[in-house]
């Protein structure tokens, strides 16, 4: 755990309000701040006998649950522990015989434009047969599934069949190489794999089987028995006998009748990993019923969820966003979506503003890195700009993953929203399970660039290293003080690291660290988050952690020596990833040749982790700045990367004169 830092004060005053409009207010499920504030009051009044007020009416229970929560073997949270359910019926069987049975799900929208819907009930029927595929071939509860699929109908489908049978699924990222598909495979001990030929993105065939099969020859997958192939794309694959099957051939003859098997409510609904400040990336286990009410309460609640929205989150199912507010809160919440395949900027980069008129989209849900890249486009491009496009079916907007600057929320307010929708910012994490801190769009007057206020049940608060309450205006540590329900339960098969990381003796060992810095305002003691504390950086709204991209870079053992990485704010992505690298070789002294070595280094890193953890500056010295004791002074190449002028003390370094050359170098 890392003291907070100087850097996470309070600069910013931000004193435009925005509160929702009379209209907004009056018909939203959480009409006005009183019933927000009454909600909060019945959590806090009996805390358990409100979660089980939520569970109970969130949640199609097969098996109801008498015990709340368990917090006997703290901080190993159990909920509801003695009740079971099915997460798939939750999404699906419920509808069946309501007027949601045959309401549209799922609206497909291709890379190439091309529109596919399914309803509740063929998603149910497509399900059910995906299942019925997996038990023929053996997959049984409690085994390990991993998903590596594009952004298609075809994933969730897989998603949910797992669920339907009990298996846990572990989502990994189309963008990942082999290396981090193998790791995963590994550490979650897979009994099988489901992927597709080819995923489509920006008009491009990318491989993913292919992917799947060079991760399966690095060694540790030999308890994989089973690839499934969803053929995406007529490009052949290669196909190994008796282990891969494609789709067509897993579904052949399957009946459309699964019934869902049981699960007690903390069984492992999925894993998910994410990555940390030390060592390699996190299993994030995530329960079933605890997990459940959440996805389903607050898409009802942020996005003030009506039977005729039709709601679009944009991210892929290889987050958690994806999970939470793609896979299982919309379908559990009864609501039409949109699922995209493509990339916001193919054919152009008025794609999003696009898709929202020709589907009639009420809820937009996006990442600021997203909007600042369009804001971008649409002012170096009218033709791309929002204004082309008839946007007036949206009724509400909202960002996840990052802190949304003040200048990019106004623009989104104006341009998208015609400064008719209030932008709900909602900060959580792959822990977290759902929406922590946000705004609700009938309730919380909003302020750019803040998340506002904790969900009714959430104790958020910020505090000291010590875990001493700040008052508003300080900066601190984020944490929250009581167990949730949809919180992680543990890192798969390292209960120790999930101790460590989330809980730490210093705050007590049951106050969950969130690892983000916070503040909240003077007056409304609204909260803001100021970027992590510990050495994660987040790219884009994806979570680096700095040590993945040093393993990676000094993992290129003919070239590199040692490796150092920290990020600097970036317009763009918000942070950029800045690596220090010293060579085994004399440093380059030509400018081509270091360029050379940069792009080699950068290559590397993709293949070893995905393109997103590529660095975008590399800076090569003869050494890294060391105290006496050999440890890197990260704080000193932070400032480097920023090309700010050093002020920091340097007295206990071993070599200032290194400073000099970093900074000189690119
Ligand atoms: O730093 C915070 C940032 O994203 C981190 C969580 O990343 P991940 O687990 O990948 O989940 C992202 C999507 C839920 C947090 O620790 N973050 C997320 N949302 C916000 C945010 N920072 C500021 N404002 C937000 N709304």
């Amino acid at each position: 755990m890392s003291a907070p830092s100087s850097a996470i004060e309070s600069v910013l005053v931000e004193n435009r309000v925005f509160p929702p409009s009379e209209a907004t207010q009056k018909a939203a499920r959480v009409a006005g701040m009183a019933a927000y504030e009454a909600l909060c009051a019945e959590a806090e009044k009996d805390y358990e006998a409100y979660w089980a007020r939520l569970a109970r009416e969130n949640v199609v229970w097969s098996k109801p649950f008498t015990q709340i929560l368990d917090e006997s073997n703290a901080p190993f949270y159990r909920w509801f522990a003695d009740g079971e359910l099915n997460a798939s019926a939750n999404c699906l069987d419920k509808h069946m015989g309501t007027a949601v049975e045959h309401k549209t799900a799922i609206i497909f929208e291709a890379d190439d434009g091309q529109v596919t819907k399914v309803s509740y009930r063929e998603l149910l029927n497509r399900v059910a047969q995906f299942a019925n595929g997996l038990k023929a071939q053996g997959i049984k509860k409690g085994d390990r599934v991993l998903i590596y699929m594009p952004m298609t109908i075809e994933g969730v489908v897989a998603m949910q069949a797992c669920a339907r049978i009990g298996a846990t699924h572990s989502v990994v990222f189309g963008g990942f190489s082999a290396k981090a598909v193998q790791e995963r495979i590994v550490d979650v001990g897979a009994s099988a794999v489901i992927t597709a030929n080819y995923q489509m993105r920006g008009g491009k065939e990318l491989p993913l089987k292919a992917i799947v099969d060079d991760a399966l020859q690095m060694g540790g997958c030999e308890h994989v028995g089973h690839v499934f192939v969803f053929e995406r794309t007529a490009t052949a694959t290669h196909m190994v006998a008796g282990r891969d099957m494609t789709f067509a051939q897993l579904l052949d003859g399957q009946s459309t009748d699964c019934p869902p098997v049981a699960v007690d409510a903390e069984h492992p609904l999925f894993i998910l990993y994410t990555s940390g400040s030390t060592g390699k990336p996190k299993g994030v286990q995530h329960s079933t019923g605890g997990y459940m009410l959440w996805a389903k309460q607050t898409v009802e609640w942020t996005f003030d969820m009506q039977p005729t929205d039709v709601f679009w989150c944009t991210a892929d199912i290889g987050w958690i966003t994806g999970h939470t507010y793609v896979a299982y809160g919309p379908l559990a919440a009864g609501a039409t979506q949109i699922v995209f395949e493509g990339v916001p900027t193919f054919p152009h980069a008025g794609r999003f503003w696009q898709m929202i008129e020709r589907h009639g989209c009420t809820v937009f849900y996006t990442a600021p890195t997203a909007i600042r890249s369009l804001i971008k486009a649409a002012e170096t491009d009218e033709k791309v700009h929002p204004k082309n496009w008839n946007l007036s079916s949206l009724r509400i907007l909202g960002s996840v993953g990052e802190p949304i600057n003040p200048e990019a929320w106004m623009w989104y307010y104006r341009n998208v929203g015609g400064e008719r929708c209030p932008i709900v910012d909602t900060f959580w994490q792959t822990e977290n399970g759902g929406h922590m801190i946000t705004p609700l769009p009938g309730a919380t007057p909003l302020v750019p660039g803040s998340c506002t206020l904790p969900l009714p049940g959430i104790t958020a608060a910020i505090v000291d290293e010590t875990g001493n309450d700040l008052p508003n205006g300080a900066g601190g540590m984020l944490v929250v003080k009581r167990p949730w329900p949809s919180m992680i339960r543990n890192i798969w098969g390292d209960p120790e690291r999930f101790k460590k990381s989330y809980f730490p003796e210093e705050l007590g060992g049951k106050t969950y660290l969130a690892g983000d810095g916070a503040v909240r305002s003077e007056d409304r003691g609204y909260f803001r988050i100021t970027g992590r504390i510990d050495d994660v950086l987040n790219v884009s709204g994806h979570r680096m952690g700095t040590m993945e991209i040093e393993s990676a870079l000094v993992s290129k053992t003919d070239l590199v020596a040692e490796a150092a990485v920290v990020g600097r704010p970036d317009d763009m992505t918000g942070e950029a990833i800045c690596a220090f690298v010293v060579l085994k070789r004399p440093m380059p002294t030509d400018p081509e040749e270091a360029k050379a070595l940069a792009t080699e280094l950068r290559n590397w890193v993709a293949k070893e982790i995905g393109p997103i953890a590529k660095p975008k500056d590399i800076r090569f010295g003869e050494n890294l700045p060391k105290t006496r004791s050999g440890k890197i002074m990260r704080r000193l190449l932070r400032s480097i990367a920023k090309g700010e002028a050093i002020t920091q003390d340097t007295s206990t370094l071993e070599n200032p004169a290194i400073l000099d050359q970093l900074s000189k170098t690119n």
